[in-house]
Parts: structure tokens; C-alpha cells; sequence
């Protein structure tokens, strides 16, 4: 009898159900996009009830395909989760009704109850970071909860009253897809845990100092399982109905997984609405002093805690759908690679995309997106090129931050992720950061890490050394093409217009 493994993937702007085989080879998926709402300049929001509908519709619509292929959804033996991490989500266990929009991980609207509480602490910016591995900024989810509880009296109260339950997105799912109201179960993976500022990284267990300086009970938190155990099973009324849900792996984390960096020293990058670089750390627990965080790597059942240090760029995919409909010069977003292809080079423009402010190794929320050097002769084909560019140079900060904490440079570079797609955007990669970049040739990595995590637990891959020849073949090795003065030339103009982003005001 064949087995299955099925994967819930939620990003940030897309939901999709995907199945693989028992070899890691995807059978089907199905994608949907979901509403994103931008109430104020710095706000992102998202419906969790949007969230929610798009994952059970794309389950719905795989599992019709999967059995057009002449599958049975009985043979899937377990799902796995992964998600947008950070995303908080507050909802009501007596109604089960979200008390709020989910508020994003990109959203900054925390800026000034960020500065707030640097101010008020002796550690500033660093005052949990021996604990939780995370400095005071507004992407995680504490700050994000904080001001929920400040502005939102349906929040405050269900806090008060004790009927509030918080959740990353990881949570919210399981909660409503293993029964909700009849017994959801209220839990989060200590990947995703390890993105809240409230665990203690070194004991993943909730830290009483991390929610005493924020204020907040523990009752409204979740409780903190492993990465891949069966947890329960689906409840509710789906395909999936009774089939044990086995995995949660906070995407990028899952994405370690998926890319199979199993081993201390591997690196990954995945090019998504942002763009996420974790180097496994093994069992130790690396504290940056370059800029970068500290993260849970992954979990599994009882096995020994991975940690990894992680570079994160809020802005990367999203700078791409910002050209195509803000600047509507392209009409799709792979449109961007032609006009890209168009020139040689930028012209001399560097476009920093900070729209969410600069994440690693700056840290800088005040930090806005400039173009710099435009002149009469630059046109469209400029600025795509000069988007893409981005997130290469902002790798290549994360790279050089990387090679510094470790001190063992990393080698070669293996990518996933939408932009991941474009050759153009990795030949940039290659020649910026002048080492190998090493693409997959099935880059549904992220959901293919939270399927190994279920199938792990399930027992259809015993060791992870089973794994060894799962997208293996036909991998893309783009080799650097510039000359080490040209590289450090170009980056050296780029870390000037950063200077500009970073001092707009
Ligand atoms: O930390 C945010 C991250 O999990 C979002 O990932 O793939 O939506 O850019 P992505």
C-alpha cells in the first residue's frame, strides 16, 4: 500500500494544501491567494477567518485532484503544518470568534510601544535576548499582542476574564481544524514558539521573567509541542476528517527541513514575501553579536533540540509586487525577470526596500525604502533590476553576519522560494555574495519540510538518512561570475545607499 504525507503551507499572502509521496515526490497542490488589508500606512492585517477558509478550500480542491489521479485520500497517513510565523492571532475559546484581524509579521505599527519598552528596560533592545534569542523590535508576536491589549477592549477583557487564547497561525489552525469549540487542541511547535519572545529557547518552556515584563498570563498562551509528534487528529467536517495531524513548523524552519540542512553548518535562504537565511547550529545555542537571531531549527519527538541562527529581510518578494501594483510598470510578477534582462546592469541605481523598516543586521524600524542614483537615463528596466538586486545585497549583509558569528564561512548557498525561481535574481546572488548558489529542482521545500516532520512522526521515514535522495537530482549551481573587485565595489555602493534608508529623516 502507498503512503502519503499531506502539508499544509500558509504564507503570507497564499494558502496551499500539497501531497507527496513517500519518496518526498510532490503529487498535487493547490494554491489560493487571500486578502491582505492595509488599514493605515505600516499596518498589515489579514481576516483569520479568511485564513482559515482559503487552507480547508485548498484542501478540499487537492485531495478532488489527488483522487482524480486515481489516489486515495485514505492512503494520505498524516499532515504536517507550516506557516507565516509571528502572525498573532487572539480569538474567544467560549465563541470561538477571532477578538481581532490577525496583525502581520511585517506589520509596524508597534513602533513606538517598541521604543516604549527599550527605553523603560536596563538591557534595551537586548533585554530578553538571553532568554528568547530575539532583540525588542517590532516583528514578533509579544509586541504584537502587547498592543492588542492595549488598544483592543475585546481583547483586554477576554484577557482578563481568562476566555482569551493566543496563537501564531500554527495554533489557530490546529486549534479549528482538530475541533474548535468541541475540544480544538491549543498548541504551537517550539519552532514557531521560538518566534513569540515569551519561550526560553534554552528549556522551551513559556519564560515567567519574558511574560512578566510584558505583562501578559500565561493562561492565554498555548502549550509547547515538538516539531513532529501526532498531536490529534482532523475533526471537523474535510477530506482529511480522522488522519492524524503529525507536524508544525514555522516556514522558514520548515524550509531548513525541507532543504534537508540536517547537518551543523548547512544554510539555506528562501526567497518569499521576505526572505529568511537559517544556518544550522546543531545543539548549540549561538548568540549573535552581528545582528542575527536565534531560533529553534527543528524538533522531533523526543530527538535532541536543533538551533540555528537566522538573517531576516522583510522585504523581497513583496518588493516585486510592490513594482507590479504600486509602480504597475510589469503586469505579472515574473514580468519583472524580462525587464531585468533588458540591461546589463542597474545603471548605477540601488533601490533599499525597507518598507517595514530594516530587519537583520540593522534592526531599524525608522529605516524607509529609497532609489538612489537615478539619473535621465534610467527607465523601468533599471528599477527591476535594481528590486531584485535588493534582496541579493541584503543576503549578502545576512552572509557576511553569518560567516562572522560561526566562523566558518559558508560554502555554498542553498535557495528556495518564489524569487528563487528566476535565474536572473540567482546569477545576481552568485556573483554578489561569490560563492555557489545551489537551487532545488522541486522548490516546494517549505511544505516539503513539514511533510518529513509528519511522515518523521508517523514512521514512514524512520531516519532522517532516508531522506538522503529526496530532490536530489537536477539541482541548478549558479557559480559567481564577478571578479572580487567588482563585488566589493558594487556592495560598497549599496551599503551607501543603506546609510541613506537608514538616516531618511
Ligand atoms: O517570519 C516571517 C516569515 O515566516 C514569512 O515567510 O514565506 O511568507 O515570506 P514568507
Amino acid at each position: 500500500m502507498p503512503s502519503f504525507v499531506g502539508s499544509i503551507d500558509q504564507g503570507t499572502t497564499s494558502s496551499r494544501f500539497l501531497i507527496f509521496d513517500e519518496h518526498g515526490g510532490l503529487i498535487t497542490s493547490h494554491q489560493l491567494e487571500f486578502d491582505q488589508h492595509y488599514p493605515q500606512p505600516g499596518w498589515i492585517e489579514q481576516d483569520p477567518k479568511d485564513i482559515l477558509q482559503s487552507v480547508t478550500t485548498c484542501i478540499q480542491e487537492c485531495t478532488k485532484k489527488f483522487e482524480a489521479k486515481g489516489f486515495s485520500v485514505k492512503d494520505v497517513k498524516a499532515i504536517g503544518i507550516t506557516n507565516q510565523r509571528e502572525t498573532t492571532l487572539v480569538w474567544d475559546k467560549v465563541t470561538g470568534k477571532p477578538l481581532y484581524n490577525a496583525i502581520v509579521w511585517a506589520d509596524t505599527r508597534t513602533h513606538n510601544l517598541v521604543h516604549r519598552l527599550i527605553n523603560n528596560s536596563e538591557g534595551g533592545i537586548d533585554a530578553l535576548k538571553k532568554i528568547c534569542g530575539l532583540p525588542l523590535t517590532t516583528y514578533f508576536s509579544a509586541v504584537k499582542l502587547i498592543w492588542m491589549l492595549e488598544n483592543v477592549p475585546a481583547v483586554k477583557e477576554a484577557h482578563e476574564n481568562g476566555t482569551a487564547l493566543f496563537g501564531t497561525v500554527d495554533t489557530w489552525l490546529i486549534w479549528n481544524l482538530t475541533g474548535g469549540l468541541d475540544g480544538g487542541l491549543h498548541i504551537t511547535d517550539v519552532t514557531n514558539a521560538s518566534r513569540t519572545m515569551f519561550m526560553d529557547i534554552h528549556k522551551l518552556e513559556w519564560s515567567d521573567e519574558s511574560l512578566e515584563f510584558f505583562g501578559v498570563k500565561s493562561s492565554i498562551l498555548p502549550r509547547i509541542v515538538s516539531s513532529a509528534e501526532v498531536y490529534g487528529t482532523v475533526k471537523i467536517s474535510s477530506p482529511l476528517q480522522g488522519i492524524p495531524v503529525a507536524g508544525i513548523l514555522g516556514d522558514q524552519q520548515a524550509a531548513l527541513v525541507g532543504q534537508k540542512c540536517f547537518n551543523r553548518g548547512d544554510a539555506k535562504n528562501t526567497y518569499g514575501t521576505g526572505c529568511f537565511m537559517l544556518f544550522n547550529t546543531g545543539s548549540d545555542v549561538v548568540i549573535s553579536k552581528s545582528g542575527l537571531l536565534t531560533t529553534v531549527g527543528y524538533k522531533f519527538g523526543k530527538q535532541a533540540t536543533v538551533y540555528a541562527l537566522e538573517g531576516s529581510i522583510a522585504v523581497a518578494g513583496s518588493a516585486v509586487k510592490w513594482v507590479r501594483d504600486n509602480l504597475g510598470i510589469i503586469n505579472d510578477t515574473p514580468e519583472i525577470n524580462v525587464l531585468a534582462s533588458n540591461v546589463e546592469d542597474t545603471g548605477g541605481v540601488y533601490f533599499v526596500t525597507a518598507f517595514s523598516g530594516l530587519f537583520a543586521p540593522y534592526w531599524r524600524d525608522d529605516a524607509r525604502g529609497c532609489i538612489v542614483g537615478i539619473t535621465q537615463y534610467t527607465n523601468k528596466n533599471h528599477i527591476a533590476r535594481a528590486t531584485l538586486e535588493a534582496a541579493c545585497f541584503q543576503t549578502r549583509a545576512i552572509l557576511d553576519a553569518m560567516n562572522k558569528d560561526s566562523g566558518h564561512p559558508i560554502a555554498s548557498l542553498k535557495v528556495d522560494g518564489g524569487l528563487s525561481n528566476s535565474d536572473i535574481c540567482m546569477q545576481i546572488q552568485a556573483d554578489v555574495l561569490g560563492i555557489e548558489v545551489d537551487r532545488p529542482a522541486m522548490r516546494e521545500t517549505t511544505a516539503l519540510g513539514a511533510a518529513i516532520a509528519a511522515g518523521h512522526a508517523v514512521g514512514i521515514w524512520k531516519s532522517l538518512s532516508e531522506l538522503d535522495s529526496v530532490n536530489a537530482e537536477n539541482r541548478t549551481v549558479f557559480s559567481p561570475k564577478f571578479d572580487k573587485e567588482q563585488r566589493e565595489t558594487k556592495y560598497k555602493e549599496w551599503e551607501k545607499a543603506v546609510e541613506k534608508s537608514l538616516n531618511w529623516v
